[in-house]
């Protein structure tokens, strides 16, 4: 794609990762992981995570097939969408996909399983992973394409103090914020990266990366992007 051979840098990502001296309780895979929509693509996928050995939670992007995802992507240790706890953390995996549309939107029963799991754990500390940004990022051309329905989403997260993180995917490039006290993160891509503050299509030439994000019994986080040199 563009120029790079995507499998090369995702699996380059994924033998970072399993040298890296931090061992990981969970990956997150926040969406577009299979732009050609194939089950053999979805299958390449799982081979090379699943060498983690980890669970690995995944939800579809825009340029996903949510139904083969679903498929190929729902059998220990991964997980397609839903929620998941560990230890005193629980995870809130939501699908913004829509079908033909770049932008995303959390249909009405993606918000009752935001806001119904919310209201069951209020004790938990909480991340939630889609793979729309829900608020501007700084890339005009992109903001277009974000989560359009994101007041709904923000109506939700809003009532609930335990929320301590919201993580995305989709816009290629390290974002960071706070919002009413919660993180709001995003994480570039396993392969080419958008260039950050354009208000238009560029490309960066940043290398592939992931994101480490450590969550503490205390419901503190820290997180760091490492790019692959
Ligand atoms: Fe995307």
């Amino acid at each position: 794609m563009r120029g790079l051979n995507t499998y090369e840098s995702f699996t380059a990502v994924i033998n970072r990762v399993s040298i890296d001296a931090r061992k990981a309780d969970a990956i997150i895979a926040t969406g577009d992981l299979v732009q050609d929509e194939t089950r053999q693509g979805y299958e390449r996928f799982r081979n090379a995570i699943g060498k983690l050995n980890v669970p690995v939670h995944c939800i579809p992007g825009n340029h996903d097939s949510p139904r083969i995802m679903a498929e190929t992507l729902s059998k220990a240790p991964f997980h397609f969408c839903g929620t998941h706890a560990y230890g005193g953390w629980r995870l809130i995996m939501l699908n913004s996909a829509v079908r033909w549309d770049d932008g995303g939107r959390l249909e009405a029963n993606q918000l009752k399983i935001l806001e119904s799991t919310l209201a069951k754990h209020p004790d938990d500390h909480v991340l939630v992973g889609l793979h729309h940004h829900p608020l501007p990022t700084g890339c005009r051309w992109l903001d277009g394409l974000g989560l359009r329905n994101s007041d709904e989403f923000f109506e939700i997260v809003d009532r609930f103090p335990n929320i301590r993180a919201v993580a995305w995917g989709h816009v290629h490039q390290a974002f960071e914020t706070l919002r009413n006290d919660v993180l709001m993160l995003s994480t570039p891509s396993t392969g080419s990266q958008f260039l950050p503050d354009s208000d238009v299509f560029m490309m960066d030439s940043r290398p592939p990366a992931y994101r480490w994000i450590e969550l503490h019994p205390d419901g503190s986080i820290e997180t760091e992007v490492v790019w692959l040199s």
